[in-house]
């Protein structure tokens, strides 16, 4: 039986059948009836990468995705023994145990009847399996010690995601945008797919709907469930907010279950996801998005987990494989690279001292993490860390498979005139160590048109076969997957009749 196996399983002993808090929860049946549990899982992917994250799901646990229409969102069946598995999912940030899905919801005319709707929507929900998912999924969530910062910095993400006016507006009062460092450097880079309003149910305006009876029975029963409603809405049509729809189904959610509304420690995280005239009602499976992984040392453009393990799969890496990362930052996609493609050998390297420093550093945190996890010394990980300057790699001519990067967007990092220059100088250098006819390439830029400039002049050594559009931060960028051509690397200064020593 394998980790994660045995995690499941004993986990639906623990959480089945111990401390079973209210009506929907301790409805679970026996073991076996959970363990066949088949449910539908959401998960909010990088925009662009939502194929990469199909075929992820598909390789690893064997369930065809549903790609909805609302960007950067799957969709996949599995049984509840499988939810280990889908933790450990690299191309997914959010999770959520899917409730229902109306996939052509009626709205009425007027918004008060919208609302009143939405109010006596929680009423008329299967939550009896999803609940029994989320109960089994607890266990998993990443435990983190300081449960309120996660909260701020999770709430915070949602609002510069989706650019949520209202939400903002409202935390701004609560003074949730006391940012810590390493949320404001993710935050450039978390993924506004779409023009979509994001609210969350606030305790306060909930409970200013509510009577007064609740306060008695809020001391009477410590162990009454928390829960909060967090609506994404999106779309030109709707006669009411995000804001409105949170505040209203969650009335009808606290109704329902008798659960108690917090916004910061809540244990229930019920979503509210409306596209157009689409509507998933999810519980959320992730307190905080699982890219929040492998760096520690972060720099001012660090790029999601998520998007680099994308980037990286879309050049197929094979056994032995050297990749490079030839301007690496803190090392997102190399350290994604090593963890991930172990049977391959990846370097990072960056002109900037600093970059080349935070780089080793969280390369140093993962093998002391793994040491720790392991329970015994490791013997290295398979990246090196190098300063150079990517004009001139200290590789041999045709040594290397894949080349994977994150090009200075000319914002935060360098400037759009300087990357005139730049462009051209990296794609040629980057031909030359690529090993010609078999090699490739993923490159990520906002500037799209240098590289497209940059990369005409090219066309002898460069193909390009495939571009995803990604939203990143807000910017609109591309990640280029280009093919080496067969044509040898001619260097400049041998075609004038003189040659380098490589
Ligand atoms: C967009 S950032 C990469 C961010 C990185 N993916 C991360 O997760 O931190 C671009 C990087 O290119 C580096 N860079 C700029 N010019 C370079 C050059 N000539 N040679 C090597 N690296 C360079 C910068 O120092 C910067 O770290």
């Amino acid at each position: 039986m394998s980790d994660v196996q045995e995690a499941t399983n004993q986990l639906l002993d623990v959480n089945l059948h111990g401390n079973q808090r209210s009506i929907q929860v301790t409805e679970s049946g026996p073991r076996s009836e959970s363990e066949h549990l088949q449910v539908t899982i959401g998960a909010t992917v990088p925009t662009g990468f939502e194929q990469t994250a199909a075929d992820e799901v598909r390789e690893k646990l064997g369930s065809s995705c549903k790609i909805s229409k609302d960007r950067g969102k799957i969709y996949f069946d599995i049984s509840v023994e499988s939810l280990a598995q889908v933790h450990c999912l690299r191309s997914v940030d959010n999770l959520f145990v899917v409730v229902k899905e109306f996939k052509d919801y009626q709205f009425k005319e007027t918004k008060e009847e919208v609302l009143k709707d939405f109010e006596e929507l929680a009423g008329k929900l299967p939550w009896s399996e999803p609940l029994k998912v989320w109960n089994v999924n607890t266990s998993f969530k990443k435990k983190k010690t300081k449960r309120k910062k996660i909260n701020q910095n999770s709430s915070k993400e949602k609002i510069d995601n989706g650019q949520g006016d209202k939400a903002e507006e409202r935390d701004d009062k609560k003074g949730f945008t006391n940012k810590t460092l390493d949320s404001r450097i993710l935050d450039y880079y978390e993924n506004p797919a779409i023009k979509e309003e994001i609210s969350t149910l606030v305790g306060d305006d909930l409970a200013s709907c509510k009577d007064e009876t609740d306060e008695g029975s809020k001391e009477e029963t410590p162990e009454v469930l928390k829960f909060r409603v967090t609506c994404n809405r999106a779309g030109e049509k709707h006669c009411f907010s995000s804001n409105e729809a949170a505040r209203d189904f969650g009335g009808g959610v606290q109704d329902y279950f008798k659960w108690k509304a917090d916004m910061t420690n809540f244990d229930v995280e019920v979503l509210l996801n409306i596209h157009d005239n689409e509507i998933v009602v999810g519980i959320a499976l992730t307190e905080e998005s699982l890219h929040r992984r492998n760096i520690t040392h972060f720099g001012p453009t660090t790029l999601r987990s998520t998007l680099a393990y994308g980037m990286l799969r879309l050049c197929a890496p094979q056994p032995t494989d050297i990749i490079v990362d030839p301007m690496c930052g803190t090392g997102a996609i190399p350290i994604e690279g090593a963890t991930e493609w172990s049977n391959c050998y990846h370097i990072a390297g960056d002109n900037n001292p600093l970059a080349v420093n935070r780089a080793a550093n969280n390369i140093s945190s993962l093998l002391t993490k793994s040491q720790i996890k392991e329970g015994k010394v490791s013997w290295g990980l398979p990246i090196d860390a190098v300063q150079w300057d990517i004009c001139n790699l200290p590789l041999r001519t045709g040594s290397v498979d894949i080349i994977v990067t994150d090009m200075p967007f000319g914002k935060r990092m360098g400037s759009k005139k300087r990357n005139w220059n730049l462009y051209p100088a990296c794609l040629r250098e980057m031909s030359r160590v690529c090993r010609p006819g078999t090699g490739r390439a993923v490159l990520l830029t906002q500037d799209k048109k240098c590289f497209t400039k940059a990369l005409s002049g090219m066309g002898h050594v460069w193909r390009k076969v495939h571009t995803v559009w990604v939203n990143i931060g807000g910017l609109h960028a591309a990640v280029y997957l280009l093919k080496r051509t067969p044509q040898a690397f001619v260097h400049p200064v041998e075609q004038h009749g003189e040659r380098t020593p490589w």
